[in-house]
């Protein structure tokens, strides 16, 4: 898979991807992420990515041209989504993750300051995601949460492939609860089932545990019927 991630602000993504279990995807070559800087297509000498709104009022706005040119240089003819991280986007999801996995390969623009000229949104994005209702001061954040999301969902990326499928919100439950050594810490114990070695019955338990925990934590999950 690649993602190809549009931003004016490139240096912000230095860190996130290059620890852990997304830096393993990338040095095994199952994800390929290209950040690409908004201000190398700025408008004349200084570059300039963004205006004074329309109309009025505070902030700036990121202007069509930049936009625009950044993301056709990146697809060219082909017909890869391009993706507008968003407030206003519909509401990102494991559901919405599982379908970008199955692109091999998408674009992320990221907004910043007041956000960025309606044609963006309405000529270029063929889809807005928003990754909570809740207002980021730019899309980088939305668009590492919706890397990392992704990425680990990719096969081959995790070790087994009994931990997404038994993560919160895959099955549509919240998963049970884990426990590792020891087996009693300050006088708490792990639930003898776990040590029982008798694998149904360790089964049972993690599937009561994970519906007794969504009702009490997210009774409109069990509400929705998909476990
Ligand atoms: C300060 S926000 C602009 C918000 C805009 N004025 C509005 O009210 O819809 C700047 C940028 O951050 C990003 N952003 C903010 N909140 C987001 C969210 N919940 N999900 C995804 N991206 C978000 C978007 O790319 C947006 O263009």
């Amino acid at each position: 898979m690649r993602i190809d991630i549009v931003t004016l602000f490139p240096n912000m993504f230095s860190g996130p991807f290059d620890e852990s279990i997304i830096r393993r995807a990338r040095d095994r070559k199952f994800a390929e992420i290209v950040i690409h800087n908004l201000r190398d297509y700025g408008l004349g000498r200084h570059r300039v990515v963004d205006d004074y709104p329309h109309g009025g009022g505070s902030g700036m706005v990121l202007m069509p041209e930049p936009l625009f040119s950044a993301v056709e240089a990146i697809k060219g003819e082909s017909p890869i989504p391009v993706i507008l991280l968003t407030p206003q986007g519909r509401l990102f999801t494991q559901q919405v993750a599982e379908q970008l996995a199955a692109y091999s390969r998408f674009i992320l623009v990221c907004g910043h300051y007041e956000g960025v000229d309606e044609r963006v949104r309405e000529y270029l994005a063929t889809d807005e995601i928003s990754i909570g209702d809740y207002v980021l001061t730019g899309g980088e954040p939305a668009a590492m949460v919706v890397c990392d999301a992704v990425i680990r969902l990719i096969p081959g990326v995790l070790g087994s492939p009994e931990s997404v499928r038994d993560d919160s919100h895959s099955g549509g439950l919240l998963e049970y609860p884990q426990y590792t050594r020891p087996q009693i810490f300050r006088g708490w114990e792990v639930p003898p089932v776990l040590l029982s070695g008798n694998h149904a019955e360790i089964a049972r338990w993690r599937r009561e545990q994970a519906v007794l925990r969504t009702l009490a934590r997210r009774p409109d999950l069990l509400e929705k019927g998909d476990w």
